[in-house]
């Protein structure tokens, strides 16, 4: 744990000396496909993970693996361009570690994207879910550990993660762009293989949703915090043995960018909200 928390102090004062001053306060975590919206944004700093003293490192296709401090219409917003992965073979307390960064440099509300498989029968493709609540099925935790004080409490309520007022206006603004969204329960596995059928009707019956491999760790360690959060999940493709062809990563891929206009639009008027707010 130690070990952790001095990389976070190293990560943190690293990106504190780059960022000059300026103190964002909002975050987004860009999970598969969702990563081009920055390409239009005006950019302060971009900088690869590996070269930020602390962070992790990562290797999946369609990520890209950098910190990005961005000038939204006036705006700081600290911005992940690919995230890390538990079956990348990261830790839990490892995959906190940029959202404690994130914390420590000032930002308070965080908006994680995603992408997921359906579980829902009515979720097709290309609609939206904003998260209502998550089920942790993989039973780790990054908060095990020596609880540190300095973030939050031993044992964090968990009874609202996701906060309703942003839950809404995520409702809202999908809405307004012409993307079909709903509020649902998503579930996180460690994967990397894709779910069985018989999984899928398991997390069915669970009361989930969607189900993806990421985001979960992420809005523990936030929660913890006491940061504001919001997730969006882009439904890729439908759960396994509900469609009549195997899943691919390429299927995900593909449903992604389909959506990936409607999906920009989407965060440029959230972050812009979110900032407002924040
Ligand atoms: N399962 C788990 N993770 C995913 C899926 C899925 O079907 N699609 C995109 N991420």
């Amino acid at each position: 744990m130690e070990e952790i928390l001095i990389r976070i102090e190293k990560a943190t004062a690293f990106l504190l000396e780059k960022s000059e001053g300026r103190k964002p306060r909002v975050g987004i975590v860009l999970g598969s496909g969702f990563s081009d919206w920055t390409n239009k944004l005006k950019t302060i700093l971009d900088i690869p993970y590996k070269e930020i003293p602390g962070f992790p490192t990562t290797s999946v296709i369609g990520h890209r693996g950098h910190l990005i401090l961005a000038d939204v219409e006036g705006f700081p917003v600290l911005i992940m361009q690919g995230r890390f992965h538990y079956y990348e073979g990261h830790s839990m307390p490892e995959l906190a570690i940029p959202i404690r960064v994130f914390k420590k440099l000032g930002v308070e509300t965080l908006l994680l994207t995603n992408a997921s498989g359906s579980i829902n029968r009515n979720y097709q493709p290309g609609d939206i879910m904003i998260l209502s609540d998550h089920i942790n099925l993989v039973q780790d935790n990054p908060l095990i550990g020596p609880n540190v004080e300095a973030f939050g409490t031993r044992f964090p309520d968990a009874a609202n993660i996701y906060t309703s007022e942003l839950q809404q206006i995520g409702l809202l603004v999908a809405a307004k762009y012409g993307i079909r969204a709903h509020n649902g329960v998503y579930v996180f596995t460690s994967g990397p293989a894709f779910e069985t059928p018989a999984e899928i009707r398991m997390m069915r019956t669970l009361g989930a949703d969607a189900v993806g491999m990421s985001t979960v760790p992420e809005a523990m360690a936030a929660c913890h915090a006491n940061m504001k959060v919001l997730g969006i999940s882009l439904i890729a493709n439908l759960g396994s043995g509900m469609a009549d062809h195997p899943l691919t990563h390429e299927d995900v891929m593909h449903t992604m960018n389909r959506v990936a206009p409607n999906l920009h639009q989407i965060l440029d008027e959230l972050v812009l909200k979110l900032s407002a707010m924040s």
